[in-house]
């Protein structure tokens, strides 16, 4: 598939434009990756031309702030849907109504403050670590899109969610690095979180059925970025990598969740009220900064735009012959 076949898929081209989208503007929220967007009303359906001003957007910053947006559920559906088909969440006791929308907080969709004990805070946790949504698919996710209902006063602590850039934490691997990864594959599960914290209760047989264990390339290669390569993996839905024993595999992991935490590379959002966040899972990484659960209440509506094809790497079928040489990557 050719770079422009693959972009072409991932953004069909609009038909029917209503004039160029001028009044959007797109401001970077720092040097490594993002951009608050303006301009926009997200509960109303987007023109042609302000679809692809965010596509393009989303393409070139990687992750996206609408501020003081004001969305109930089905207008976050129907602007997600307009990136995408959604994808389903496994998790069918964390979602509320749709099994598309994700109630991403510690208070019960009936509104309680949820104990710190409860499983649905307990599996937050997991989410402090780095990942990228839903890698434990064999097609992970595209595009999540976060909407702040309620978020901690500005006097609490943490509670960010911080990105780091993969295709810059990539090139400024070691050559030694860039070529020992190469080859390498990651499984990722989502079972992982139950080995992180056992008081969670076991995956169910609609998870287990439904997620099963897969496995990544190391390195992601991007048809949509003249087969750029960047890191892709996890640590939150394993740390295990293929053909090494488990004491090498694990500390080759630990080396490169030590690299993508590099501020170079990262941006720390912190959450203001009404602000829609969304980001590439394909580029990006995140966790979510600690806080005090017990003591502030938080809640975030997620849903999540699917991802349409396997991970490619570079020994990958699908781009033989199209991925630049490793030793020519060196150079450059
Ligand atoms: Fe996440």
């Amino acid at each position: 598939m050719s770079a422009t076949s693959a972009a072409a898929l991932e953004f069909p081209a609009a038909a029917n434009r209503s004039g160029p989208a001028e009044h959007v503007t797109i401001n970077p929220l720092g040097n490594a990756l993002g951009a608050e967007v303006g301009g926009l009303d997200l509960a109303r359906p987007l023109t042609p031309a302000e679809l692809d001003a965010v596509r393009g957007a989303i393409q070139s910053h990687h992750l996206l702030c609408f501020r003081d947006q004001r969305l109930d559920s089905d207008e976050q559906v129907a602007f997600s849907k307009q990136l995408g088909p959604l994808e389903v969440f496994p998790e069918k006791d964390k979602t509320k109504g749709e099994s598309t929308v994700y109630n991403v907080a510690n208070v019960s969709p009936e509104g309680e403050h949820l104990p710190v004990d409860d499983h649905r805070v307990v599996f937050q946790k997991v989410n402090a670590r780095w990942h990228t949504d839903s890698s434990y698919r064999y097609i992970p996710s595209f595009v999540s899109i976060m909407y702040a209902i309620r978020v901690l006063p500005e006097e609490a602590t943490g509670g960010e969610t911080e990105y780091s850039n993969m295709l810059d934490a990539y090139d400024a691997l070691a050559d030694e690095m860039k070529a020992r990864i190469e080859p390498l594959h990651m499984v990722h599960y989502f079972e992982f979180g139950r080995r992180l914290f056992p008081e969670l209760p076991p995956v169910s047989h609609h998870e287990r059925v439904h997620v099963p264990p897969t496995c990544h390339p190391l390195v992601r290669v991007h048809p949509d970025r003249g087969y750029r390569r960047s890191l892709f993996f996890t640590t939150n839905a394993g740390n295990e990598v293929s053909g090494m024993s488990m004491e090498d595999g694990v500390a080759l992991h630990r080396r490169l969740a030590s690299h993508v935490s590099r501020p170079e590379f990262c941006y720390k959002h912190r959450w203001r009220p009404n602000d829609l966040v969304l980001w590439n899972n394909r580029v990006l990484m995140h966790r979510a900064k600690g806080y005090d659960m017990a003591r502030y209440p938080r809640v975030f509506r997620r849903t999540t735009v699917a991802g349409t094809e396997a991970v490619l790497g570079p020994y990958s079928q699908a781009v033989q012959g199209k991925v630049r040489p490793l030793d020519t990557v060196f150079k450059s």
